[in-house]
C-alpha cells in the first residue's frame, strides 16, 4: 500500500479548523492530517521560547507521519516560530526536503484590497500582536496603509472553554472592540489575525457598524496555498490524493476536541490522542 503523504495543518487548538476547512474545500483531492495542541493551548500569552519549542515539536511530530508540508495555521505560530523553523531547524535537521508555511504573509498580501480608507485594524493574541507581524508585511504590500492593532487574550479562552455563542462573550468581545475602534474613526476594516476568532464573527458583527469589513483569513489562505503548489510542483508531486482525513490532539479529552471540531468542519471528526513531551 502506497504510505500516505498528507497536508499537515497546525494549530495550537481546535481553531485551526477554520483554515482546514477552507484549505480541504478548496484542495479536496489530498490526504490531510490536523494536528491541535490542545493540551498546551492557548499559547497566545507564552514567550517565544515555548511557542517555537512547541511548534517545532509538533511539526517534527506530522514530518514523522509523512506530510511533506506542513501549514502552520496558528498566527502566534507563525509570528512567533515559523521563521527560526525555516531559517535555522529545517536546514539543520533530517527534514531539509520539508516545507512549513505561515498564514501572516499569504494574509498581509492581500489584505490591503480589502479597505476603502485605507485603514485596518487587526486583532490577534498579545503574542501576534507584541510581534509586530502584521504591521511589517503589511507596510511591505500595500505602504499607504495603516495598520491598528488589537490584542484580544480573552477570547481564545472563550472559545476554548465553549462559551463563544453565550451571552457573557458579549461583553469581552464589546471591550476590546471598542479598544480599536477608538483608534481611528476611519478603520473599515477588521482582520481576524487569530485562527480562533471566526468562531466569534457573529457577535463581532453586531458589535460593529454594518459599513466595517471583518475579514477571517481561511479562504486567503486556501486560495494562496492553491498557488503555492502549483508553483511548487516538486512539493505537489510528493502529495497523496486519496481524501483521506486524520485528526489528532494533544488533550486526552478527545471527545471534547470532537465536539467542538464539528462545529468547524463537514467530516466528522473523530480524534487520537497524542503525546508530547513536556
Ligand atoms: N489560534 C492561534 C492563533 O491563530 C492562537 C490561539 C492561542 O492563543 O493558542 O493565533
Amino acid at each position: 500500500m502506497e504510505s500516505s503523504r498528507p497536508i499537515g495543518v497546525f494549530d495550537s487548538g481546535i481553531g485551526g479548523l477554520t483554515v482546514y476547512r477552507s484549505i480541504a474545500k478548496q484542495l479536496p483531492q489530498y490526504d490531510y492530517i490536523y494536528l491541535g495542541d490542545n493540551g498546551r493551548a492557548p499559547y497566545g500569552n507564552r514567550s517565544f521560547k515555548t511557542i517555537h519549542e512547541y511548534t517545532w515539536e509538533c511539526v517534527q511530530w506530522m514530518f514523522n507521519q509523512g506530510c511533506p508540508l506542513v501549514i502552520l495555521a496558528c498566527n502566534t505560530a507563525s509570528a512567533k516560530a515559523l521563521r527560526t523553523i525555516q531559517q535555522q531547524d529545517l536546514p539543520n535537521s533530517p527534514y531539509t526536503h520539508k516545507r512549513v508555511l505561515g498564514v501572516i504573509r499569504p494574509t498581509a498580501e492581500v489584505i490591503g484590497e480589502y479597505t476603502n480608507s485605507n485603514q485596518i485594524g487587526v486583532l490577534g493574541t498579545k503574542g501576534t500582536i507584541q510581534s509586530n507581524s502584521y504591521l511589517i508585511e503589511i507596510e511591505k504590500f500595500f505602504p499607504d496603509v495603516k495598520v491598528y492593532q488589537q490584542a484580544c487574550p480573552l477570547w481564545v479562552p472563550l472559545i476554548e472553554n465553549g462559551e463563544y455563542n453565550k451571552p457573557g462573550a458579549d461583553y469581552y468581545v464589546q471591550q476590546y472592540l471598542d479598544e480599536i475602534m477608538s483608534q481611528s474613526a476611519h478603520i473599515d476594516t477588521l482582520l481576524l489575525a487569530c485562527t480562533h476568532y471566526p468562531l466569534l464573527q457573529d457577535k463581532i458583527k453586531t458589535h460593529l457598524p454594518a459599513d466595517v469589513n471583518v475579514v477571517a483569513q481561511g479562504d486567503i489562505v486556501a486560495v494562496s496555498l492553491a498557488d503555492y503548489l502549483q508553483r511548487h510542483p516538486d512539493i505537489e508531486e510528493k502529495l497523496t490524493r486519496n481524501q483521506d482525513r486524520r485528526f489528532f490532539t494533544t488533550t486526552d479529552d478527545t471527545e471534547d476536541f470532537d465536539k467542538h471540531a464539528s462545529l468547524f468542519t463537514d467530516d466528522e471528526v473523530k480524534s487520537t490522542y497524542v503525546s508530547m513531551k513536556q
